[in-house]
């Protein structure tokens, strides 16, 4: 079984060594302009994806794709990838959302339900009960991920609790000011417009409510920066390839944790969108964050 693994291993980093080699290319390609671009296109609004720069439309479908691919091995390739330690990182996210019952919560880009999951075995603050007339709907824009999601809820006996609805985190299906709490764990790195996603969750929550958002940061120690660099470069993309049969996706993971705004940079995105009281706490050495704004 060891040989086995340590040979698709081999096998995943020799077919795939461009990709290392590209790597430089590819983080280059950060300042490089749409192939193909004519006089129009010069008026369409570029953004990036990973470390390429591509048009805001051409992201979505790319970041569809992404999560198309790996729906079904996402859950499984999270625990391979950070150890089991996002358990962890969403365990602590959910435990500082202070719970109540009758929330109407709205999980934003929740794909396979993990987060929701764990809201739905949450507490009451006040009471220690279980929270059982919570409204949670999660609006993922992907429906593999929505599909791969639900049937995991069903096997957990959360059918019906949970309402799966596929919309876009920029144009958020939901009334203005109808939301006590929205969540967005590792989804808001992979919309095109981060600022009009934020906005959306400002639009969406009551008065008093609360966007809370955990997702990969910046880790600012030298020393584990590189570390983790060279961790996330050398190895995650290997792992996608043998785990998922998925070189591309992951190898996206690892570029767009890096174009992400830093903690601070993150905050002031908040409280510009009009959030109060915000504030961030790194976990893991800033590996990721928890950010959170209350709209007053
Ligand atoms: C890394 S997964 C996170 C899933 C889940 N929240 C978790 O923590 O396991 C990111 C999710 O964001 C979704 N997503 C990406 N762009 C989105 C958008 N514009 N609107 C809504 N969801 C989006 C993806 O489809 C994917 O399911």
């Amino acid at each position: 079984m060891y040989a086995r693994v340590v040979a698709k291993f081999y096998a995943a980093v020799a077919t795939k060594r461009c990709s290392i080699a590209c790597l430089g290319a590819s983080r280059r390609a950060i300042h490089q302009s749409p192939s193909n671009r004519n006089d129009r296109d010069s008026e369409r609004n570029t953004t990036h994806f990973g470390f390429q720069t591509v048009y805001e439309d051409e992201k979505e479908v790319k970041v569809a794709e992404v999560f198309h691919n790996v729906a079904n091995k996402y859950d499984l390739m999270n625990d391979a990838m950070s150890f089991g330690i996002h358990r962890l990182w969403k365990d602590t996210f959910v435990r500082q959302l202070n719970l109540q019952s009758g929330l109407n919560i709205v999980d934003v880009g929740g794909g396979t339900g993990k987060v929701n999951q764990r809201v739905k075995n949450s507490m009451d603050k006040n009471t220690q009960e279980n929270i059982p007339n919570c409204a949670i709907s999660v609006i993922d824009i992907n429906q593999s991920m929505l599909d791969v999601g639900k049937t995991r809820g069903k096997e957990l006996g959360y059918q019906g609790d949970i309402k799966w609805i596929k919309g876009d985190a920029e144009n958020l299906p939901v009334k203005d000011s109808s939301a006590d709490l929205v969540t967005a764990a590792f989804a808001i790195r992979n919309v095109t417009n981060i600022r009009k996603a934020i906005s959306e969750a400002y639009r969406i929550l009551t008065p008093g409510g609360r966007f809370s958002v955990l997702e990969f940061s910046h880790v600012t120690n030298p020393y584990l920066k590189s570390l983790y660099d060279t961790y996330s470069f050398e190895m995650i993309p290997v792992m996608g390839e043998i785990i998922a049969e998925d070189w591309k996706s992951y190898q996206y993971l690892v570029e767009s944790i890096r174009q992400f705004p830093t903690q601070s940079e993150f905050a002031d995105m908040f409280k510009q969108a009009g959030f109060r009281f915000v504030r961030f706490q790194n976990l893991t050495f800033g590996t990721v964050a928890i950010h959170s704004g209350f709209k007053i």
